[in-house]
């Protein structure tokens, strides 16, 4: 397979779509970010790398962080987890707050925001310092000690983040977080926060890919059916009330993040990642979406 001439062609095809969309500005810096640039990684189980376009340029990786967080969630809690949330498409926007009152403050999936704010609440229950600890695991993932968060980004967030503030404070009165709300709120942003390359973003994703092999990375230590079944989740939840298009388009487990990057995995092939700031209205890249449509059809390689 020809995945450079392919990787070139997928970013041209998607010349007629930079300029559609715009950029979270919700978290106001990320609405600094020039939206014009777009990028794709892919790295296949044999250890080659090709990449097109601003691929080593470092962005907000956002909710793609709650990928990295389900597996040391799960590494520490294994299936105990699943009495703190569910394993569901939730169906509705990554920050709904009318499901969660529905259910009783359990939140449908690991993927939307309140099922991260969870596991952001189990992380520092389990550990004394979940930012050192977290980064650390990130890093060794993508084989990179350079990456690191983003305090500004964080603090932006942290200090206008009132849909996050409501869905923990409504998660706490269920019980369901058991620490300090403020406490695991920062800690939950500062995760958004990581800045990654789509090339970085493709190594760290590799593994997740390899799950016939068991996950030991910087002590998160997962068996080979639990990184399945974290796949099975990023095909069911990854892209929120989009997952059911981005399966139908893509046909691949992935998860998108509002700072434009999507990680996507072809189990037993390779772990691809696009980036371009410009979100459609449900908050996920519109080039990146459309050039994983592009790629999996021109390869003819999917899930299905
Ligand atoms: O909590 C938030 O709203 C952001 N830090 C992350 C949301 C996000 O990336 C959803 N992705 N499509």
């Amino acid at each position: 397979m020809n995945y450079q001439r392919i990787l070139e062609q997928v970013i041209n095809q998607t010349d007629p779509l930079v300029a559609v969309g715009h950029q979270a500005d919700y978290i106001p810096a990320l609405a600094e970010v020039n939206p014009d640039q777009r990028g794709i990684c892919l790295h296949t189980l044999s250890g080659e790398q090709y990449a097109v376009g601003d691929s080593d340029v470092r962005f907000s990786i956002q909710s793609i962080s709650k990928v990295f967080a389900l597996a040391m969630a799960l590494s520490l809690e294994g299936d105990n987890l699943w009495t703190r949330m569910g394993k569901e498409p939730s169906g509705t926007a990554f920050n709904s707050l009318f499901q969660l009152e529905l259910e009783h403050g359990v939140p449908r999936n690991p993927f939307i925001n309140a099922g991260a704010i969870v596991m952001a609440d189990i992380l520092v229950s389990h550990m004394l310092d979940p930012e050192h600890d977290f980064l650390a695991f990130v890093r060794r993932l993508a084989a990179n000690e350079t990456i690191n968060y983003n305090r500004l980004v964080a603090f932006s967030e942290r200090s206008t983040g009132y849909m996050n503030a409501a869905i923990a404070n409504l998660l706490k009165y269920h019980g369901n977080i058991h620490n300090n709300i403020e406490r695991v709120l920062q800690f939950y942003c500062m995760m958004c926060s990581i800045e990654m390359s789509c090339n970085e973003l493709a190594t760290a994703f590799l593994p997740f890919a390899d799950h016939l092999r068991p996950f030991s990375f910087g002590g998160v230590e997962l068996t080979s059916s639990q990184v399945k079944r974290m796949n099975a989740i990023m095909q069911t939840c990854g892209f929120y009330d989009e997952a059911g298009e981005f399966s139908y388009l893509v046909g691949l487990p992935g998860k998108s993040g509002v700072g434009g990057g999507i990680a996507a995995i072809h189990p037993q092939h390779y772990a691809v990642a696009v980036w371009s700031p410009r979100l459609n209205e449900k908050g996920n890249s519109v080039v990146g979406m459309k050039a994983l449509e592009l790629l999996t059809t021109e390869t003819k390689e999917s899930i299905f």
